[in-house]
């Protein structure tokens, strides 16, 4: 089995893209951080026990057959099952470019954008049931035919689910801060999944992604300036990019913008050289299956993260 280079915490300190690159994520010391991270079951969210109000019951009870995608779980329910693959052309009746979202929350990326690109189509992972349900409400009124859901952590799913190259674009946008230190591990935006996400998009294919935390933004852009498979792209001289046209405004980056926090947008590219390939490394070596798959809150012992506010990562 082919080992992944390792992730260090990124340091948060640099300023430009060039320190970026320079003061990114370590990728040669301690090469079992990014494994224990897997192996210890680390997961960017908390699944709590999650109340549907009767509208959003409804919603499931009405919607779910059309709109959400089972997938084969592993060990928990928010788990995805390793050799599991979509069958893109069964989901969505053909094939076309894919766009996927980590943390859909409640669909309001996806139903302002994908109806006016009927020639693509998009999955969004959340984990979150009641905010699944109001997805499908706004995806349904939205007439977003060319959407599903998938309730399965991002992380697995897109390492488990679709094939090198397979991915047209994906959006990471208000991820969960996890502001703590001792949290960090928990921030989905990792060297891990960057070298996962450019194993997955195609050649040329974007990432993008935007916060309203300036620290995660910088922890961002070290992260994916030390990923070899991955370039900015629209790159200012700080390293973001422009806000992205077609993002709606949602109700994280409203609240962002309420209190006084900058939003940041971050576009990266999978490279397309010869001879830089990130589709030769697996994305992920985890030794003892998935264990990406094991919630923390399933975990015996210490779990600092029982009350976060909201669905996760303490906003
Ligand atoms: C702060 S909300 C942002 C939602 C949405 N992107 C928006 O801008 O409105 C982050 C969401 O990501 C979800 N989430 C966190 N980690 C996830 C993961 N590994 N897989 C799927 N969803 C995840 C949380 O449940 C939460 O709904």
């Amino acid at each position: 089995m082919n080992t992944v280079p390792s992730p260090a915490e990124p340091s948060s300190g640099a300023r430009t893209r060039q320190a970026s690159r320079q003061t990114g994520p370590d990728r040669s010391a301690g090469a079992h951080r990014g494994g224990d991270r897997f192996r210890r079951g680390v997961v960017s969210f908390v699944r709590r026990s999650p109340r549907m109000n009767t509208s959003q019951e409804h919603a499931m009870a009405r919607l779910g057959g059309r709109y959400l995608v089972e997938v084969p779980h592993d060990t928990t329910s928010t788990s995805v099952a390793p050799g599991s693959h979509l069958d893109l052309e069964q989901i969505f009746g053909r094939r076309a470019p894919l766009t996927m979202e980590i943390g859909s929350g409640s669909g309001d990326v996806l139903a302002a954008v994908a109806p006016h690109h009927p020639e693509r189509d998009f999955i969004g992972f959340e984990v979150y049931l009641p905010s699944v349900a109001s997805s499908l409400t706004k995806l349904d009124r939205a007439g977003a035919h060319n959407v599903r859901i998938i309730v399965a952590d991002a992380a697995a799913g897109i390492e488990h689910l679709i094939g090198p190259g397979e991915l047209d674009e994906l959006w990471t946008f208000f991820a969960d801060p996890w502001h703590k230190k001792r949290h960090h591990k928990r921030r989905i935006v990792s060297p891990d999944l960057a070298r996962l996400v450019a194993s997955r998009l195609r050649p040329g294919a974007l990432w993008r992604l935007a916060t309203d935390w300036d620290d995660y933004a910088w922890w961002m852009l070290d992260v994916l300036a030390a990923e070899p498979g991955l370039e900015p792209c629209d790159a200012g001289d700080d390293g973001f990019a422009p806000r992205w046209s077609e993002r709606p405004l949602t109700r994280y980056e409203r609240k962002g913008l309420d209190a006084g926090r900058a939003v940041h947008d971050l576009s990266w590219r999978r490279v397309d050289r010869p001879g830089d390939d990130p589709l030769a490394t697996p994305a992920l070596d985890r030794p003892g299956g998935d264990p990406l798959a094991t919630p923390a809150s399933d975990r015996p012992g210490d779990d600092p993260l029982a009350t976060p506010e909201g669905p996760g990562g303490n906003r």
